[in-house]
């Protein structure tokens, strides 16, 4: 695993762009994991702005986003397909049909999992996936469990995330207690993996993810068998390594 230093969160968003910059530049029609949450914010806006002086062009890129909430729709300002239009693609030229998020308002759970599945397959696999890590280990919303799931799946997400993700949200009641999620294999057979952490309160989590054992207790510490990430943090979020 390859460590990159940020100064700060700016610096971090625009080290997490040169990088995802490259990987279209040199592969037009590359297929991006994308992901939502705070931390993310930074790199999307920077991407616009390369995409806006004409460094970057996304029109045969394809994207496949990692997760979204049961019951919320793309008209849900809280949905993570809102978020992701209204936060990167709104704004640039890819194609909105080569947009990928779960559909959140599937209700027949079994099948929206076997549509992703076999979606993320016929796009021939990820490029560049990039993750965050939240606050309890887990990558997109493979929240921490007795085993690591390796395709898609319908969650239920773990207190702790209900607690971290309120902040979007009117209330606690307000958030949805369930999403679908990318699995494991999918996230592990990315030919590269970008994970960003920002801030004090990622320290504990990043340690353990990336310099403890390999357990699904710990759903990031699984990136540490694979072959070429890149762990890009600012000081604060790096500070326990
Ligand atoms: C959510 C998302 C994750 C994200 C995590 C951390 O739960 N499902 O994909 O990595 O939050 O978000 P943040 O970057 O806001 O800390």
């Amino acid at each position: 695993m390859r460590i990159i230093k940020a100064s700060d969160y700016n610096d971090l968003s625009r080290k997490a762009a040169n990088i995802i910059g490259a990987q279209v530049i040199q592969n037009p029609r590359s297929v991006l994991g994308l992901a939502t949450g705070s931390t993310p914010l930074g790199t999307y806006r920077q991407l616009i702005e390369r995409f806006e002086t004409g460094d970057l062009d996304f029109l045969d890129v394809s994207s496949i986003n990692l997760d979204e909430y049961v019951g919320l729709g793309p008209g849900d300002p809280q949905s993570y397909r809102y978020f992701m239009n209204h936060n990167l693609f709104m704004h640039i030229n890819i194609k909105p049909e080569n947009t990928h998020v779960p559909n959140g308002l599937e209700a027949n759970e079994k099948a929206e999992c076997a549509r992703y599945e076999n979606l993320i397959s016929q796009n021939g696999g990820i490029d560049l996936q990039l993750l965050g890590i939240g606050l309890n280990g887990h990558i997109g919303f493979n929240e921490p469990g007795a085993e690591f799931v390796s395709s898609t799946n319908c969650v239920a997400l773990t207190e702790s995330t209900i607690q971290a993700n309120s902040r979007f949200f009117a209330d606690m009641s307000c958030v949805p207690t369930r999403a679908y999620t990318m699995g494991m294999r999918a996230i592990m057979h990315a030919a590269r993996i970008l994970i960003i952490v920002s801030g004090a309160n990622k320290a504990r989590i990043v340690k353990e993810a990336f310099y403890g054992p390999v357990v699904p207790a710990v759903p990031a510490s699984i990136l540490q068998l694979h072959p070429n990430v890149t762990l890009i943090g600012d000081a604060e979020a790096l500070s326990l390594l």
